[in-house]
């Protein structure tokens, strides 16, 4: 590995150690220079057979992003970024230009639409590494369990379905690093390893989140709410479920 190539590795890795969600943001706009590159990032997204099913739209206008903040429960931050980047799964796109060129063409299903998930994922994350690295703060913003909410407020069409907000802006505040679960907790070496031990190294760093944890994964949480909602929200928009 060359000198720049570690300098680089190096840059990038300080970028996600110093990470943290930002709630609280300054109108001051983002200058047009740093906005392509974020959206550059994004762009270079890979994915499978390079398909590109992703969307990216861009929300500036004040009305929008109060609607927005609107339907994905009042979270006010959504306003008052400056800009509100909304990642979704495109097939509309990719279907109507086969389809022009005459080509026969199926519904996408659970798969694809899983495909185009880790794709627009991976849009989100090389968008979000740049504008961290620009020195931007970022706040994703949980889209999926509300798309079809989100979908008519942006007119997006048919075959077109929100996962994942970004916010990126100036930030007002800077609270402290979150923890994270250790590395044994996440990772196993040609296999899982036990599953209590990872348990007892998840419960011991996740301290004081556990019982927000329980909240999430009980029964009538959050996001039990969301898979009736996904669902059908998936098949309205044309995916084949
Ligand atoms: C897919 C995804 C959706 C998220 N949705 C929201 C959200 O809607 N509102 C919010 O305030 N934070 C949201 N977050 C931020 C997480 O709560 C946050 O990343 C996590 O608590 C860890 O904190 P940190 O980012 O400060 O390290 C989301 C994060 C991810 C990856």
């Amino acid at each position: 590995m060359g000198v720049e190539a570690a300098e680089l590795g190096e840059a990038c890795f300080k970028v996600v150690q110093s990470h943290r969600s930002i709630r609280s943001f300054k109108p001051d706009p983002i200058p047009r220079e740093h906005l392509d590159a974020i959206l550059e990032a994004a762009r270079r997204h890979a994915s499978p057979w390079n398909l590109q099913p992703v969307h990216v739209t861009v929300v500036t206008d004040r009305g929008l992003k109060e609607r927005l903040a609107e339907v994905l429960w009042g979270q006010r931050q959504i306003a008052e970024a400056p800009v509100f980047l909304v990642f979704s799964v495109d097939y509309a796109k990719i279907l109507r230009a086969l389809e022009r060129q005459g080509a026969k063409t199926r519904r996408p299903g659970l798969a694809d639409y899983i495909q185009g998930v880790i794709s627009a994922s991976i849009a989100l994350s090389w968008a979000a590494l740049v504008a961290e690295g620009l020195g931007y703060a970022i706040n994703f913003i949980a889209v999926y369990g509300r798309p079809c909410e989100t979908a008519e407020v942006l007119k997006l069409p048919e075959l077109v379905v929100p996962v994942a907000g970004l916010n990126i802006g100036k930030p007002a505040d800077m609270p402290g690093l979150t923890p994270r679960a250790p590395r044994e907790a996440l990772v196993g070496v040609n296999g899982y390893g036990d599953v209590d031990s990872k348990a007892e190294a998840y419960k011991l760093t996740m301290e004081g989140f556990i019982e927000k944890v329980a909240k999430v994964l009980g029964p009538g949480g959050p996001v039990e709410e969301m898979d009736e909602r996904v669902r059908e929200c998936l098949r309205r928009r044309g995916f084949n479920l």
